[in-house]
């Protein structure tokens, strides 16, 4: 099992936090993704002048994964100028119950790198939907 270094993977969603495209919230996200065989996907949120399409960071750095061969993830962190660090929205949890159900969702604000909060995936999302 890969061991977790949460700081360097926390410094890795701030790094990609800097590539945020947000001109209309101005609320930039960076997500890093730990795959168990020690590879860090990162991304980054993207948004639309249609609102509704814009994709958060979490999910930008899941399909950079996905689509780059990745399938087992151990940990993700989330990263943005929010007290005690961005906790995922609804929609990239479902994404992540079903793409990296075993993962530790790690958060932190952008002015405080050290302070990790750590909540695993079964968590945000007790009971998701799966198809059977
Ligand atoms: N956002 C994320 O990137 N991740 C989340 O979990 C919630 C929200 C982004 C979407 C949008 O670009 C901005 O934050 C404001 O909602």
């Amino acid at each position: 099992m890969v061991k977790i270094d949460k700081r360097r993977l926390v410094r890795a969603a701030a790094r990609a936090r800097e590539r945020a495209v947000a001109p209309y919230s101005k609320f930039k996200v960076g997500a890093a993704l730990l795959a168990k065989n020690g590879e860090i996907i990162s991304g980054a949120n993207v948004e639309s002048a249609s609102y509704g399409l814009t994709c958060c960071a979490e999910r930008v750095a899941l399909f950079n994964a996905l689509t780059g061969g990745g399938k087992k993830f151990v940990a993700l962190a989330v990263v943005a100028r929010a007290p005690g660090g961005p906790m995922p929205c609804g929609a990239c949890r479902q994404l992540l119950a079903e793409y990296a159900p075993d993962a530790r969702v790690l958060v932190a604000d952008s002015c405080a790198l050290t302070k990790i909060r750590e909540f695993p995936v079964r968590e945000l999302l007790p009971l998701a939907f799966v198809i059977p």
